[in-house]
């Protein structure tokens, strides 16, 4: 099986699907690499001659697709045809947190990885190696051979063995982090099919950094991963309250701590909430699991990272409130980003949602900013009123802004969300004149130098720092 992969197929054409088979295609020049997708629209938006209508923004994303597709890279949504050329198939289709029925609010909904599953049974020839790359709660596996092997059965020339390789790139350094990660992971109980995958990483990722375990572990190691993230962040941010209280600076005490080797300097920096498809999805996942084998007091322990993160977002908009009289009822805020990172356009589970709906509730009119997210997608996810014309601006509506300047003008507050570059670098002094009395800027990423704008008399209240200098005005 090592030397016979030629052609892969890739279910699932999302944040994931797209950008690893780009590098894997890069990579391995040799192998013919087929991604299908359900969803016409993405499919096309992928074939799109026009690199900026790719379906999804990562750096270095437009310049693997120009080098590889049409070569050894396809975006099709012809699934019977590729499954059953492929010799490889990756699953890579979205999981998320189930709306209804049992396990509701916290289970990861599996039915697209079993309609994947089904998809497989059904098309598949021959021997296939079958690769988890979505994030799956432990024992996925099980339910995925379980319906391979009911098509084994019927048929002998089908032949199916399961691995979980699960995806570790973050958004916004997808390439980067494909191209060189910290480690590959592949679990499975098929030495053969695990030698053909590791194979394949070995065209560009050292030996020493792919580690091969069995299908649970593999599994369970994903989960750990992302709720061991999100349990920083949520610690770092439970921090920048009380250094908001105590006058301490949220900045130098992750530096002071982050220094410390067993500690580590990454993820420790406070902000608005995390945002993303996968943290609290995956935490929930995680807990449902707990729950499921009796380990009650555990799942309640990672739940906390959740509460912590929901409690950041609110006390920030709460405390935006507070700033502005008590009241932001017919105010003008301009709200900078959009995404739920800088560097993406993805939206999922941003911060900026659920604190500009909290604003918007409260009276206040909003114009938001964001460099990469469409008016469109703003429309989406905030699903309230929008402000169109002058006289729409009563209480509680938002506005799209094509720039900056736009989102500013004639504003009480603005409020930084996302951590882009060009809002790190603003001119204060043009700012201020722009906005009216008093001016209030809210840095929830805590990016902007505050003696700076401090300097041309705007008040600043930032993450972890909070309004220490409001007095001197
Ligand atoms: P996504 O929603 O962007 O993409 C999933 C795609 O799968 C969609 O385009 C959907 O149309 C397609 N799909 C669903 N069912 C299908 C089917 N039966 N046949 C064909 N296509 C189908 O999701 P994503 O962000 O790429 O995430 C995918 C998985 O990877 C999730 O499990 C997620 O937790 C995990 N993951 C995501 C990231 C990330 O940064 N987004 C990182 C690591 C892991
Ligand atoms: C995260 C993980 O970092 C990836 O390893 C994982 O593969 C992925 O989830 C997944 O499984 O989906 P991602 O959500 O894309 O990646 O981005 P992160 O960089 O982890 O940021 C997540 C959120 O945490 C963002 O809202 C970010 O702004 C926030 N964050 C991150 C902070 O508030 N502080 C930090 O120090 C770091």
């Amino acid at each position: 099986m090592i030397n016979k992969v030629r052609n892969i197929c890739c279910i699932g054409a999302g944040y994931v699907g797209g950008p690893t088979m780009a590098v894997f295609a890069d990579k391995c020049p040799n192998l013919n690499i087929f991604v299908v997708d359900k969803n016409k629209q993405r499919v096309d938006a992928w074939n799109s001659e026009d690199l900026t209508k790719l379906p999804i923004f990562e750096r270095g994303l437009d310049k693997l697709i120009s080098k590889r597709r049409g070569k050894n890279l396809h975006f099709s949504d012809n699934f019977k045809k590729y499954i059953s050329e492929a010799d490889m198939i990756f699953i890579s289709v979205n999981t998320p947190t189930k709306t209804k029925g049992l396990g509701a609010g916290k289970a990861s909904d599996l039915k697209w990885v079993e309609a994947s599953s089904r998809e497989i049974a059904e098309y598949a020839q021959g021997e296939t190696i079958v690769v988890e790359k979505s994030t799956l709660p432990v024992k996925t596996a099980q339910t995925i051979k379980s319906i391979l092997d009911e098509s084994q059965s019927i048929n002998k020339d089908k032949k199916f063995t399961v691995l979980s390789n699960p995806e570790f790139l973050a958004e916004g350094s997808a390439i980067a982090d494909l191209e060189f990660p910290d480690r590959v992971l592949i679990g499975g109980d098929n030495l053969d099919s695990i030698n053909a995958l590791v194979n394949i990483y070995l065209n560009w990722i050292p030996k020493d950094k792919i580690i091969t375990t069995d299908l649970w572990s593999s599994e369970l190691s994903k989960l750990t991963a992302n709720a061991f993230l999100a349990q920083r962040i949520s610690s770092i941010n439970s921090i920048s309250a009380l250094c908001e209280r105590t006058g301490a600076n949220i900045k130098d005490v992750s530096l002071a701590i982050g220094t410390d080797k067993r500690i580590g300097k990454e993820f420790l920096n406070a902000g608005p909430g995390f945002g993303g498809s996968c943290f609290k999805k995956d935490i929930l996942n995680l807990v449902y699991i707990y729950d499921y084998y009796g380990l009650h007091h555990e799942a309640k322990y990672w739940e906390k990272v959740v509460e912590i993160n929901d409690w950041q977002k609110k006390r920030i908009s709460n405390l935006i409130i507070e700033k502005l009289f008590g009241t932001v009822s017919g105010k003008k805020i301009a709200i900078l980003g959009f995404s739920f990172k800088a560097n993406t356009n993805d939206t999922r589970e941003s911060p900026a949602i659920s604190i500009c709906k909290e604003l918007i509730n409260e009276g206040g009119n909003l114009f938001v900013y964001d460099p990469k997210v469409s008016h469109e997608q703003i429309r989406i996810d905030l699903n309230l009123p929008e402000a169109r014309q002058e006289q729409d601006l009563n209480e509680g509506s938002w506005s799209y802004a094509t720039s900056i300047s736009e989102a500013i003008k004639s504003s009480d507050a603005i409020v930084i969300i996302t951590e882009w570059e060009e809002f790190k670098y603003l001119n204060w002094k043009e700012i201020k004149s722009k906005m009216r009395n008093p001016s209030w800027i809210f840095d929830t990423r805590s990016i902007i130098n505050i003696c700076e704008a401090e300097k041309y008399g705007l008040k600043v209240w930032s993450v972890g720092k909070g309004s220490q200098n409001i007095s001197n005005f």
